[in-house]
């Protein structure tokens, strides 16, 4: 499969950055290019102990023959970026694309505002007021920005010229399908539209290209800022199941609910996903953690994949049981 995009299902967090790092290590990617908002983004990967955070390079990072590209449709933090460039010393192999546009500090203070901040309950990245300036056509872009001219490219020119040859590449979302601009759950969304269509849209290429559609759903529901939560449990209880996390980028308490069938559902359709990854079965179902086999999950384990499979009609090729990046069941030899 040369191109395949990886989507968020629910509202961001469904531990995108995890799988990502699997499969950029486990298979061999030419070039990874993420979409998506921003630096509003946060992604998490540990590998043996090692914690990864990142909230503007792709999280493809770690194999280090995989050229890593940002997309024209993101916007960029200059200083996040050079900070995450310098920390995972990418200097040689990290490319945006020239026509990604820039957050200033102006965006980030224009965030904080409680309209903003409060209502909606936003990341206060500046990524928000950075795409409004865009849709008014007053933003800067990256080939404005002195600092980054030794990192610029025609991001679509690349990956398409990669996929007439028939390298590999995987393409990134951030977020999740209902924080999106257009089907998520208004006004408590992000600044974009977020689903697979989009993300190809922000690095460049048209949806014929793509091969494979990945949406990865965690084992239950969370969400950090306001909106609806359907079944959403109290914090007590969310404490008591073990589900309650704390968002990467913001550190707030992330509010929980059980997994979500019918907005699973939506999700596979607004998508088109045609695998399913599911993460933190482990937090579910204890025993099966750091499990790498399909046959020696449990058998409730395997009963609540089956399900997922059985109502939403699309195999569940990869399974999270742990949280380094191989505690990870891959099933795509035999599902796909
Ligand atoms: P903004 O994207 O910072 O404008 O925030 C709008 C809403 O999207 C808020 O509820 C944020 O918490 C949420 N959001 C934005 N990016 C992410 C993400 O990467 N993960 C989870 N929630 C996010
Ligand atoms: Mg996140």
């Amino acid at each position: 499969m040369p191109c395949d995009v990886i989507v968020g299902g629910f509202f961001g967090d469904e531990g995108k950055g995890k799988i990502i790092a699997y499969l950029s290590l486990h298979d061999k990617v030419d070039i990874a290019v993420r979409g998506g908002v921003g630096p509003n983004a946060g992604h998490t990967f540990v590998i043996n102990n090692n914690i990864y955070k990142v909230r503007m390079v792709p999280s493809a990072l770690l194999n280090k023959d995989t050229t890593l590209m940002i997309g024209a449709g993101v916007v960029i933090d200059p200083k996040v970026l050079f900070d995450e460039i310098e920390r995972f010393s990418l200097k040689d192999r990290i490319f945006v694309d020239k026509n990604c546009g820039i957050i200033t500090d102006a965006h980030k203070e224009r965030d904080r505002a409680k309209d903003l901040k409060e209502r909606i309950g936003t990341t206060a990245s500046g990524s928000g007021p950075a795409n409004a300036d865009r849709a008014l056509r007053i933003l800067s872009l990256a080939k404005d920005v002195k600092e980054l001219s030794n990192y610029l490219k025609d991001v679509s020119d690349e990956v398409n010229t990669l996929l007439d040859r028939n390298g590999k590449l995987l393409i990134e979302g951030t977020q999740g399908t209902f924080l999106s601009l257009y089907h998520g759950t208004y006004p408590y969304v992000t600044s974009k539209d977020v689903t697979a269509s989009a993300i190809c849209s922000d690095i460049g290429i048209g949806p014929k290209r793509v091969d494979n559609i990945m949406i990865v759903f965690k084992s239950y529901v969370t969400r950090v800022g306001e909106g609806e939560l359907r079944g959403e449990l109290s914090r007590e209880e969310a404490e008591k199941r073990g589900w309650l996390e704390i968002a990467t980028v913001t550190q707030r308490v992330r509010r929980a609910a059980p997994f979500d069938f019918d907005l699973a559902k939506r999700a596979i359709r607004l998508n088109s996903a045609t695998e399913i990854a599911l993460t933190k079965l482990d937090i579910l179902f204890p025993e099966s953690k750091k499990v790498r086999e399909y046959s020696r999950l449990s058998d409730r384990a395997k009963k609540f994949i089956e399900e997922i499979e059985d109502r939403l009609n699309v195999n569940v090729t990869l399974i999270g049981t742990g949280e380094d990046v191989f505690d990870i069941i891959d099933r795509r030899n035999e599902k796909l």
